[in-house]
């Protein structure tokens, strides 16, 4: 077996193999667990920086990842302005630095802030590291191999839902350049350390507030006072 089959055929489905069985694990029988571990209290200046560049960089990165895998088509016709197509290019790029940005900052926080540093376990050095060269290597592949938002529908958008369908189609992945098979590989061990990690805490976001029923809260400090009136 060669690498290319190993890392595009098979890693994949280890890697999210794990994400999901371990996540769905955790989640059901160590609820208590799901948590950012915050680290808020013990520094918030660099944690505001950091976290506001990363979180809404590394966010809209990855809504441009989403609509270039599920709707293709429309993003072909997009790009087929040119001045489109750089519009989307640079937003992306810059979405991309941003992040980037953000991660740095988080680490140098985690490296300098003494009081951090002592509540930072191996696996957040981990997740910062993996993260950071998920999003370098986007960045490098997004400005060394130009109009990616273009060769995505053509390459990945049908490698990723070959996976999908159980029919991995290698033969589009292998004649890449190492750099952008890095970055495919490395958000592969990305998803299998997720559950793992303090990442876990994307899934509880709030989103239970939108469908649970109404709750109605009094005010009733007033009446109180009323009544002993
Ligand atoms: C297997 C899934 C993924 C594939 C196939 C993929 C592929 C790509 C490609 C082709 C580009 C260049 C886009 C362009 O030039 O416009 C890119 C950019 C980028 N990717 Fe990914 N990516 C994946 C997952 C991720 C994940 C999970 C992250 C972050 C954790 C990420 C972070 C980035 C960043 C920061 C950029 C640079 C910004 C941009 O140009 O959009 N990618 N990716």
């Amino acid at each position: 077996m060669d690498w290319n089959t190993f890392f595009f055929s098979i890693w994949p489905y280890i890697s999210l193999t794990i994400f999901l069985v371990v996540t769905i694990y955790r989640s059901i029988l160590r609820p208590f667990t799901i948590s950012s571990q915050s680290s808020q209290l013990l520094e918030n200046k660099r944690l505001y920086w950091g976290s506001i560049s990363f979180h809404y960089g590394i966010v809209l990165v990855l809504v441009g990842h989403l609509i270039a895998l599920v709707i293709p088509k429309s993003v072909v016709l997009w790009n087929a302005a040119p001045l489109r197509l750089y519009l989307l290019e640079i937003t992306g790029l810059g979405l991309g630095l941003w992040a980037v940005a953000g991660l740095l900052i988080l680490v140098f926080r985690r490296v300098a802030v003494r009081r951090v540093q002592v509540v930072t376990t191996p696996m957040d050095a981990v997740v910062l590291v993996v993260l950071l060269v998920s999003a370098i290597s986007g960045v490098l592949v997004a400005t060394l191999y130009r109009f990616g938002s273009y060769w995505f529908t053509g390459v990945f958008s049908p490698y990723l839902l070959s996976l999908a369908t159980f029919s991995p189609r290698i033969d589009l992945v292998a004649p890449l350049p190492w750099l952008i098979k890095l970055h495919v590989i490395n958000n592969f061990v990305l998803a299998a350390i997720f559950p793992f990690s303090r990442l876990v805490h994307i899934f509880t976001y709030p989103i239970g507030y939108l469908i649970r029923p109404w709750q109605i809260v009094l005010w009733n400090r007033k009446i109180k006072a009323q009544k002993i009136n």
